[in-house]
């Protein structure tokens, strides 16, 4: 697509670019996920030491989907809305569609993390919600 279209398209250009960096990011935040936050969290009843460094790992995980938030956004706009009615082809509408799920599909990530699963946190170790986005 950015090989075809991205001389005439610059946006697609910009497009590509955030998208490999959110999938960079996206792979090291799951495995800080998976390798750290999730096994701190498994082990809060057991001993209530590593509560600090959960709430640590939780303002870490929070930064990081107001970074993917951010992303979100400036892709949406470059995407022009993810307006498939304007695609180049269907190639290009296929790509719009699939950028528009994983929008939304990191946006539910986001809010049952955010909102859910570390409200929990914050409420097991007795610290306040955090401001959300
Ligand atoms: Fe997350």
């Amino acid at each position: 697509m950015v090989a075809r279209h991205g001389s005439t398209q610059p946006t697609l250009v910009g497009l590509q670019g955030d998208f490999l960096d959110l999938y960079g990011d996206l792979l090291d935040h799951i495995d800080q996920e998976e390798e750290v936050l999730f096994p701190f969290c498994a082990g809060l009843d057991a001993d209530a030491g590593p509560a600090d460094r959960v709430l640590e790992q939780l303002r870490m995980h929070e930064a990081a989907h107001s970074d993917v938030g951010e992303t979100l956004a400036r892709m949406r706009e470059m995407a022009g809305g993810y307006d498939s009615s304007a695609s180049l082809g269907t190639t290009h509408k296929v790509l719009l569609e699939s950028l528009q799920g994983l929008e939304q599909d990191l946006h539910q990530h986001i809010h049952e993390e955010n909102n859910v699963l570390f409200r929990r946190l914050r409420d097991e170790l007795g610290e306040p919600a955090a401001a959300t986005g």
